[in-house]
């Protein structure tokens, strides 16, 4: 049988613009000569920094230098750059949300960082628990590098932090001159409701650190990202930057191809998404059951699922897989890889036929392992 997928966070290949894509890339092909011939630089693009910058002062409403836009291997490695350079190297230790981005998790693992959970409410991190988590790290003469936040459309419980905690969380930031790395994938992929503004928008540390992706609102495969910092920590992270510079190839098509109508793309983008996630969202009530704590994302790609207490999720993956259809474990999005009742269900990239049918398998499995936990 072969498997409905729902564990990955892939884009609508329905909406993907072949043709126009295509048109682009004919178009600066033959301009390429020297680009292609010379390393890009540390900075990237200009045309898509400029781009990109268009794209921030657009939705948050304050200037951003292109300057200031560094173009990354999609928003993994600003992730590992502006986080990295918040770091020194010794004793680093960042908060960040107890489930998270399990790139990052990694990431973060790797370069030796240590990792402390806030948990998550509707509304993403909790306040009430940064400000005892931060106490607590002073009481212990410890003072965390960062704080790392998904605030808009989280991955993977899809929360949206509204903008009254958003500055309580920077205000709480300033009493323990902590500077804020807000990595913001999603942005942008947005359904309904408000649109907060970024932290950059609001707060004006100068050690702020902001991440954007182009794989969310147009295609992962391109692997084109930015961190947008102010100098000094614009040069600590160029600092960090040993590639050369970020695809100049991808950064031309995808800058000739977005130009003329990115607000144009995204919405078409996300009219597509947003069929899939009320496609979804509907299956998922009507097959799981309201034993299930259902979210209905205002953005991103993920629905997050509480299973019932009697629930093993891992034994739910693995009937899934006999009936054919793949959810990602909850537990690989806990900082430290915590059980939890919880699976995550990406609806980017199936049919809508295939979330339904995915769905339904999913019902019939949870049907099977009820008890497997008890
Ligand atoms: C929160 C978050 N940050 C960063 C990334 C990395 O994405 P990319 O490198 O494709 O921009 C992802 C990917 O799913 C993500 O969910």
């Amino acid at each position: 049988m072969d498997i409905i997928s729902f564990a990955t966070g892939n884009t609508n290949p329905e909406t993907f613009p072949v043709d126009a894509f295509a048109e682009a890339a004919q178009r600066v092909m033959r301009t390429m000569a020297v680009d292609l011939n010379t390393y890009p630089g540390k900075l990237g693009h200009p045309g898509l920094r400029e781009l990109m910058a268009q794209r921030e002062r657009d939705r948050e409403g304050v200037e951003v230098d292109p300057e200031h836009v560094v173009i990354t291997h999609g928003s993994m490695q600003a992730v590992t750059m502006g986080v990295q350079a918040q770091c020194t190297g010794t004793d680093d230790l960042i908060v960040l949300e107890e489930y998270t981005y399990v790139g990052s998790i990694r990431a973060f693992e790797d370069m030796g960082i240590e990792m402390v959970g806030v948990p998550l409410d509707g509304e993403g991190m909790r306040i009430d628990a940064l400000a005892e988590t931060l106490e607590r790290l002073k009481g212990e003469g410890r003072s965390p590098r960062c704080i790392y936040t998904l605030a808009t459309y989280q991955n993977p419980t899809g929360a949206v932090m509204s903008e009254a905690r958003r500055m309580e969380l920077i205000a709480l930031a300033r009493r323990h001159d902590i500077p804020v790395v807000e990595d913001n994938c999603y942005g942008d992929v947005h359904y309904d409701g408000d649109k907060p503004r970024a932290f950059y928008a609001l707060d004006d540390d100068p050690r702020q650190v902001y991440l954007g992706s182009l794989s969310k609102i147009f295609a992962p495969g391109v692997r084109l990202g930015y961190i947008v910092a102010k100098p000094p920590m614009l040069e600590r992270i160029l600092a960090r930057r040993h590639d050369a510079g970020p695809n100049t190839l991808a950064s031309a098509i995808t800058h000739e191809y977005l130009k003329d109508r990115l607000w144009d793309h995204i919405e078409m983008a996300n009219d597509g998404l947003k069929v899939k996630r009320d496609a979804m969202v509907s299956g998922l009530r009507r097959h799981l059951g309201n034993e299930c704590r259902i979210s209905n994302p205002p953005g991103g790609l993920f629905i997050w699922v509480k299973l019932p207490d009697d629930v093993d999720p891992g034994r739910l993956i693995e009937v899934g897989n006999e009936h054919g259809v793949d959810v990602a474990h909850g537990s690989s999005f806990h900082i430290h890889n915590n059980a939890g009742p919880y699976v995550r269900l990406a609806f980017g990239y199936p049919t809508v036929a295939e979330i339904e049918g995915g769905t339904q398998r999913l019902g019939e499995a949870l049907r099977r392992v009820r008890g497997s936990a008890a």
